[in-house]
């Protein structure tokens, strides 16, 4: 033991070394939170990226595909015929988000959906779609399917009911919430998912719908309601306009 000129007890380290250690501790605290920071913040960025990219490519694809099928000729090679529309429908169809974009930017879908040929919803269908409208719709759309401004939206001439049913066949399933904007009005609101109804009904109420109050929209079958259904069995929470590209 050797002799210390205090009295007191001995300190373990001398103040010097002890405010380095202070200062070393601090620097590796530091670079150990901008090392988080950055494998944290990253691969974020990246993937991000990637998924715009990969959606990118997708809408360029998808794109590429249905003009091709457009443009091809409409005889098969067995002498019979198709209708190249419902072909390049069914190749963008089965991108939802492609569609979603493709409706943001509207002139592509707009030129699809108007050259698609006209067919007319036979008379008893429109009888038992009116029946539901009466039931389920109306309170809220309107007898007009003008809805009421600005609580519920309007459904007289409005792209989402002359486009794609696959939309309005979700929205009545399951419901939707969010901004939307009809006819110039934002409604930030929720249409509840419609209780009781058979797929043969959203059918038929849908197949209304796009024949009535100015839309002039393709009949809707059970079967398309049947796979919406069958895709989205999990689903228990109301769409969001957001996750549906809509605004
Ligand atoms: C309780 C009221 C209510 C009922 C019943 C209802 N809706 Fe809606 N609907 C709304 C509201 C509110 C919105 C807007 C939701 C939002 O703000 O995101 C909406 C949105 C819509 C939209 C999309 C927006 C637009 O105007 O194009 C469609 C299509 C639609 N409803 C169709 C129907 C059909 C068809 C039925 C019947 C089967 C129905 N709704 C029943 C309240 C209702």
């Amino acid at each position: 033991m050797s002799e210390h000129p205090s009295n007191g007890p001995r300190p373990l380290l001398p103040g010097q070394v002890k405010s380095w250690l202070g200062v070393v501790a601090f620097v590796l605290v530091a670079v150990a939170l901008l090392g988080y920071a950055f494998v944290a913040i990253r691969p974020t960025t990246n993937s991000d990226l990637d998924r715009r990219n990969a959606q990118k490519a997708l809408r360029a694809d998808t794109e590429a595909k249905a003009k091709a099928l457009l443009t091809a000729p409409a005889k098969n090679a067995d002498g019979t015929y198709r209708l190249p529309v419902a072909d390049a429908m069914a190749v963008i169809a089965a991108n939802p988000q492609v569609l979603a974009d493709l409706r943001k930017s509207a002139a592509a879908p707009a030129a699809v959906v108007a050259t698609a040929a006209f067919v007319k919803a036979d008379d008893e269908q429109m009888k038992r779609g009116l029946a539901v409208y009466s039931r389920t719709c109306i309170a809220c759309h309107q007898p007009t399917g003008k809805g009421l401004a600005p609580v519920f939206p309007s459904i007289a001439g409005v792209p989402i009911v002359n486009g794609d049913a696959t939309l309005p066949i979700k929205f009545i399933l399951h419901g939707l919430m969010g901004p939307i904007t009809v006819d110039g009005v934002t409604y930030n609101s929720m249409m509840p998912p419609v209780a009781g109804v058979s797929d043969q009904d959203i059918a038929d109420v849908l197949t209304y719908v796009r024949q009535s109050f100015g839309n002039k929209a393709n009949p809707v079958t059970a079967d398309q309601v049947k796979a919406v259904r069958a895709a989205n069995a999990a689903r228990t929470a109301p769409w969001n306009t957001a996750e549906l590209g809509l605004k």
